[in-house]
Formats: C-alpha cells, sequence, structure tokens
C-alpha cells in the first residue's frame, strides 16, 4: 500500500567552486569535502523526516534549469549560490518561481569580507540566511526548514 504520507523534500543546491571544497582555500572553507557535505544533509535529513537532494554545478544556466525543474517537487530550498550570490538575477528570478521557502547559505561571514561580497541578490527573497557558520551551517538550515515545511499529503 502507498504510504499516505511522502517526506518533505528539501533541495540543497551548491554553486561554482564548491565542488572543490575542501582544497579551495581550506583558511576560508574548511576541509570538509562537498561529499562529506552532502552525506551529511542526507543524514540530518532522515532524523528530521526530509527527504534531501543535492545538485552542485559551476553554471549559472545549468542552476537556473535545475531550479526550473525542481517546480512542484519540493516543499524547501537551500542554496550556496557562491560567487553568483553576488551577481546572479538569473538565479533570484529562477527561485521567485519556485514560490517555497529558501535559506540563503555561506560558509564564510561574507560581510567580514571584500565589499563586493556583502550584496546578494537573493537575501531578500529568502526565508533566512546563514553566513559564517562553515558546514555547520548546512545542518542549521535543514532545521530551519523542517520547522516551516509541511507534511506532503499523497492520499
Ligand atoms: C561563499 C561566499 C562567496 O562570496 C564565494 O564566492 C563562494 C563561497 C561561501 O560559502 O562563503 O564561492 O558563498
Amino acid at each position: 500500500m502507498k504510504p499516505k504520507m511522502n517526506l518533505p523534500g528539501i533541495l540543497v543546491i551548491h554553486g561554482p567552486n564548491l565542488n572543490m571544497l575542501g582544497k579551495r582555500e581550506p583558511e576560508i572553507y574548511g576541509a570538509t569535502t562537498l561529499d562529506e557535505v552532502n552525506a551529511g544533509l542526507g543524514e540530518k535529513g532522515q532524523s528530521l523526516g526530509l527527504q534531501v537532494d543535492t545538485f552542485q554545478s559551476n553554471h549559472e544556466g545549468a542552476i537556473v534549469d535545475r531550479i526550473q525543474a525542481a517546480l512542484g517537487c519540493y516543499q524547501g530550498l537551500i542554496i550556496n549560490p557562491a560567487a553568483f550570490t553576488h551577481t546572479s538575477i538569473a538565479i533570484r528570478d529562477a527561485l521567485l518561481l519556485l514560490k517555497i521557502p529558501i535559506v540563503e547559505i555561506h560558509l564564510s561571514n561574507i560581510y567580514k569580507r571584500e565589499p563586493f561580497r556583502h550584496k546578494s541578490m537573493i537575501a531578500d527573497i529568502a526565508l533566512g540566511q546563514i553566513s559564517g557558520m562553515g558546514v555547520f551551517g548546512y545542518t542549521l538550515a535543514l532545521e530551519a526548514l523542517a520547522n516551516v515545511v509541511k507534511p506532503v499529503d499523497n492520499a
């Protein structure tokens, strides 16, 4: 028998250069690899009753395509747009399509860094932003979404 309730789905999107986590400026971004981040998200999601899917791309258009494909499929979204945070109206516009709670996350505290990192194209359309907590920020983001997403009625 089909279960009446599906787990709420959360999509996690990692932007450019985050595939190099662990190797890339570890003094800023830490030693944890992206595979380890994603494995941790899967485990944390399970403990919170959430189904977590992850996606990484170095290409703005591929991220826009993935967001468009997510329409109607997820109850919440976590995004670290990386450098596109500061530039991408295209990613912002795609996110507006979804009408689901979005948590923007940055490993580093973008406000303690160069002035060009202080501007986010996403922050004002997000439920909230987590910045500067390293990989622990992903755990916090999932907890924040667990608090607001509703169970999926599959009846
Ligand atoms: C980042 C901060 C961005 O400014 C930078 O371009 C990144 C990573 C972070 O997680 O701290 O690639 O989003």
